[in-house]
Formats: C-alpha cells, sequence, structure tokens
C-alpha cells in the first residue's frame, strides 16, 4: 500500500470514535516494532520523524526504511509525519521527500525555542497549508506552547506556563485551515513531566473538552503522550539506571482526550524507556556479549510490546482493514475543491 494521507487516517479514526498513535523513528528496529505491533494489532498507523531523527538517520536511509515498511505491510495503512517542522522549509522538504503530513510548529520560532508571537503562528502555518494541500499533504499545527525539549526543539518549562486559549484555538484553525491541531493542556515532552500522578491542576483536560466543543471536525492532538510507565522506569534502574521518580500522562486521561476529538497520539518517551531497559537488561546479565544483534533485538521487541499495547488503549487496533486508500492526488483535489476544508461549530469572536 502506498503511503496515505494522515488526513485520510484521522477522519477515519473519528468516524470510528478512536485515537491513532504516532510514535517517532530515527532507525530501522523502531520502524521494524512499530510495523510488527501494527501487524499483530492489524492498526493503521502514524510513523513519525523529528527534524533531529532526520539528520541522525539522514533523511533517505529514513524514508527508504518507510517506504520499505509500506511495501511488506501492504494491509497496514502508514501516514508518515514530519513532527516539529520549526519553518516552511523543514516542511517543503519533508513534503518533496514524499512525507504525507507535516507539523508546522508556529507556536516557536524558527530557533525552535523562543514562543512565536500568534500573528507569526498563523502566517508561517498558513504558508505550510497552502503548499501542503495544493499536494494532498496534510497538515498540523500547533496553539499554546508545549513543555519541555525534544531533541533540542521545546521552549523547556512545565507545560503549564502557555496554556493554550480556546478562542485563539478557533481563530487559528479558522484563519489557517489545518487538519489537525496540537494543543498545550500541561503536557511536556521527556520523561520528567509530572512529579506527581497528574490531576486537574496540571493536566488540562477541561481546556481540551472546551476545545473540541467549538471545533469538533478539528483532529485534536495530545504531544508529550508518554505514561512513563513505572515497570519500564524500573528495568532501566535495576540495571543501572540513574533515573528520577517521575510520572507520565495516564492513559485513562489519554481516553478520556480520545473521546472528547484526539485523533492523534504522540508517543516517543515510553519506547526510549522500553528499548533502553532492554539493552541495559542484557548488557548488564551478559557482559561478555558484543554483538548488536543480542541486544537490539529484545530492545526492538520491548518496543513493539508498548505500541501493541498503546494500540489497543487508543482504539486503534482491528481497524487498519476498515478502508480504502484514497490517493494522494485525490486528496489535492479534494482540498482544492473545499470538500475536505474544516469550519469551526462557533466562529472566532
Ligand atoms: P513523549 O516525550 O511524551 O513521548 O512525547 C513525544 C512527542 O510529543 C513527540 O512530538
Amino acid at each position: 500500500m502506498p503511503l496515505v494521507s494522515m488526513r485520510q487516517l484521522l477522519d477515519e479514526a473519528a468516524k470510528g470514535g478512536y485515537g491513532v498513535g504516532a510514535f517517532n523513528v530515527n532507525d530501522m528496529e523502531q520502524i521494524q516494532a512499530i510495523m510488527s505491533a501494527a501487524k499483530e494489532t492489524k492498526s493503521p498507523v502514524i510513523v513519525q520523524a523529528s527534524r533531529g531523527a532526520r539528520a541522525f538517520a539522514e533523511d533517505l536511509y529514513l524514508f527508504k526504511l518507510i517506504q520499505a515498511a509500506a511495501e511488506l505491510n501492504p494491509e497496514i495503512p502508514i501516514a508518515m509525519h514530519q513532527d516539529h517542522g520549526n519553518s516552511f522549509e523543514t516542511c517543503k522538504s519533508a513534503i518533496e521527500l514524499g512525507y504525507t503530513s507535516v507539523m508546522m510548529d508556529g507556536s516557536l520560532k524558527e530557533d525552535g525555542k523562543t514562543p512565536a508571537s500568534f500573528e507569526e503562528n498563523v502566517a508561517v502555518t498558513k504558508k505550510v497549508v497552502d503548499f501542503a494541500h495544493a499536494r494532498g499533504v496534510t497538515v498540523e499545527g500547533e496553539i499554546g506552547v508545549l513543555g519541555g525539549v525534544e531533541d533540542g526543539h521545546g521552549a523547556g518549562g512545565t507545560g503549564l506556563e502557555h496554556i493554550t486559549d480556546p478562542d485563539q484555538a478557533v481563530e487559528f484553525a479558522e484563519r489557517t485551515g489545518v487538519d489537525a491541531l496540537a494543543i498545550a493542556i500541561g503536557t511536556s515532552h521527556g520523561a520528567y513531566k509530572f512529579t506527581k500522578k497528574p490531576d486537574g491542576s496540571v493536566l488540562k483536560m477541561d481546556v481540551l473538552i472546551a476545545i473540541h466543543k467549538r471545533l469538533p471536525n478539528t483532529h485534536l492532538v495530545m504531544h508529550g503522550s508518554s505514561s512513563v510507565p513505572k515497570d519500564l522506569h524500573d528495568v532501566i534502574n535495576q540495571y543501572g539506571g540513574k533515573l528520577k521518580e517521575t510520572w507520565g500522562v495516564p492513559v485513562e486521561e489519554i481516553q478520556l482526550g480520545i473521546r472528547n476529538g484526539v485523533r492523534k497520539i504522540n508517543v516517543d518517551t515510553d519506547n526510549r524507556l522500553a528499548m533502553t531497559g532492554a539493552i541495559r537488561k542484557v548488557l548488564w546479565e551478559t557482559p561478555e556479549k558484543f554483538d548488536p544483534r543480542d541486544y537490539m533485538k529484545p530492545a526492538r521487541e520491548a518496543m513493539k510490546k508498548v505500541v501493541a499495547l498503546r494500540m489497543t488503549q487508543f482504539g486503534q487496533a482491528g481497524h487498519a482493514g476498515d478502508y480504502q486508500p484514497v490517493s494522494i492526488a485525490e486528496i489535492a483535489k479534494g482540498y482544492a475543491s473545499g470538500a475536505l476544508s474544516i469550519k469551526p461549530l462557533v466562529a472566532a469572536r
């Protein structure tokens, strides 16, 4: 199956009332882990690469690996997504490579660190939407600013500094025409999100629900959605690691989000933890080993287990065969005719 439009994948998820995990990749083993989980659970899937991942793996290696995944798994719809594009040029280069979706994170300036103004965000995101939609490519925007830093991208902080304002979210969606919208509700990238199990004072599900009421047809995106489970954390520390105590986003909160318009859920840290724990265990228990396959195989398996579990928890499991992919050229026609334009329920004031 060719790579699928993320918009189609998310529209189908909205019809079915489920969410789709977007898993970050940097190398072959991570792509294989995701694909084997998708195959086992019969899940459509979003694979995403940050700028850091594209630089680490080199664009062409990474993209050819995704093409191999699509060729080897014709029954699985796969969307390939640029995570946190920092500029028009980054998004353009992903689209020209063949990515079927891009995130223009205009919530930050091009340095990927400094919060941008609302007008700057609207301008750069709209420019990306015009370029992408003409080519049938999906666009995710961001309004509000997430906490933490991932692959050198992020404003830092706890995630509570720039919570999304629902009025701004509506105006942003209306003026840019994005397909999907990442909102800041107190989550942050990385392992250290919360110092205790999050309650409503730090994880603003009420803001998410308010935004969904006004933008029922815009697919909401939850970034920083690793749950940082204690068992993965403990394996690392048991075999010589030094991770501090921490809490992630409870799966029940993500499921509440899914019942309220969240269609894309970004997960990276949980997979990093799973792989690192598995590698540490092998090297700790059998220090005489030096063949990378001896630790990469268990690492790949550990990541697969986490991904398969999330696919089941997010509800995408069992939906891979529900629909036929629409070609990217047809999707471009849908954007051009207005058939795919999304209107807020209540216009911006
Ligand atoms: P985590 O660090 O919680 O896995 O979040 C990943 C993410 O949001 C990628 O954009």
